[in-house]
């Protein structure tokens, strides 16, 4: 058999045995064993020089045709064998599993309760408002019936804003939104409008800014059974099926008749008994202000009051957070301690 002959079976043996190899680390063996300086291929070039002259060049170039085959026999394998390592340590692998060990923020207790808040009056049918939390004293006061210099203006301490052209300031409450809404929208309405607040007090139950949300209903047979029935089914949606309401009657300029709004104490199921401090034994918590819209915010918005009437009710956000959660300073709410905040 001639060189080239033995070189050709050689690397045909060669390629058979690549791909037979099961690893990288078997594979290269082979290649030395084959290809290699001291492998059999390098052998056969090695006798050469014992042919005629005449042959050696062909002969040579066919041991290298042979070993170029072999080369690319082992290429191809070391190539699919890689493939298949990675195929397999993706085996078993979900791409769509969420990253681990990440630190991942959530909602403030505060927005939680918002949104709760929120939910159950968007699923009686309220659309969300918003307004903004500088306005004009106009929006704030004088529409809702609480005229400059009258002694209501004492029942909120106010943020004014000095020498502003308008008479502008921080809202005290949401109430404004009323106003805004009533001016852009004919009735009927029925809308909430939470937000921040702003009032001069700090305490253990007031901050300086706090939240609010505001309702407010207008229709033509809108009665005080409605806003009663509304705040009980409110109630039982967010602290529980057995929570009961009870009116208080109350003053506020914008609402006539006005009353406050207490739940059954959710901490001692309303026992009023043995040292409930957040009822303080009267089995009730004060949640709300309510009432039917005075004829003379409607006229301060152009409604009918003849023709249309309506309800409005504004609550702490932040109370019906402490509540809730059962926290007792309404400040920790505004810390940002994170030891307070990553137990919600
Ligand atoms: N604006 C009142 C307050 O902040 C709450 C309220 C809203 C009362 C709507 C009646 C009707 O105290």
């Amino acid at each position: 058999m001639s060189l080239t002959e033995q070189a050709e079976r050689l690397a045909a043996e060669a390629a058979s045995a690549f791909d037979g190899a099961s690893s990288e680390a078997d594979l290269f063996q082979l290649k030395s064993r084959y290809l290699g300086k001291k492998g059999a291929l390098a052998a056969l070039l090695k006798e050469i020089p014992r042919l005629e002259p005449a042959e050696r060049s062909t002969t040579g170039a066919g041991i290298n045709r042979a070993k170029k085959l072999a080369e690319a026999a082992f290429d191809a394998r070391l190539v699919s064998i890689k493939d298949a390592a990675l195929a397999s340590n993706i085996e078993g692998l979900d791409p769509t599993a969420p990253p681990r060990g990440r630190w991942k923020g959530h909602l403030h207790p505060v927005m939680r309760a918002w949104q709760e808040i929120a939910d159950i009056f968007v699923s009686m049918g309220y659309s969300i408002h918003e307004g903004p939390e500088v306005d004009t004293d106009w929006h704030s006061f004088e529409a809702l019936n609480i005229p400059a210099g009258h002694p209501a203006r004492e029942m909120q301490d106010t943020f004014y804003i000095r020498d502003s052209q308008e008479k502008l300031v921080l809202r005290p409450h949401t109430s404004p939104v009323q106003i805004r809404t009533m001016l852009q929208a004919k009735p009927p309405v029925r809308m909430i409008c939470p937000g921040a607040v702003y009032r001069v007090d700090n305490d253990t139950t007031h901050t300086p800014m706090f939240h609010q949300i505001e309702g407010l209903v207008v229709d033509t047979h809108t009665t005080m059974a409605d806003l009663k029935g509304t705040l009980a089914a409110f109630a039982k949606a967010y602290f529980g099926p057995t929570a009961e309401v009870r009116f208080r009657a109350s003053f506020f300029p914008f609402t006539e008749p006005s009353a406050e709004v207490d739940v059954s104490c959710v901490f001692c199921d309303r026992s009023g008994s043995a040292g409930c401090k957040v009822c303080k034994d009267t089995g009730w918590l004060e949640v709300l202000g309510c009432g039917m819209v005075d004829p003379e915010v409607f006229r301060a918005v152009g409604y009918d009051p003849d023709v249309y009437q309506g309800f409005a009710f504004g609550m702490g956000i932040d109370r019906m957070a402490m509540l809730r959660y059962g926290i007792d300073d309404l400040r920790l709410l505004f810390k940002n301690d994170l030891r307070m905040l990553e137990q919600f």
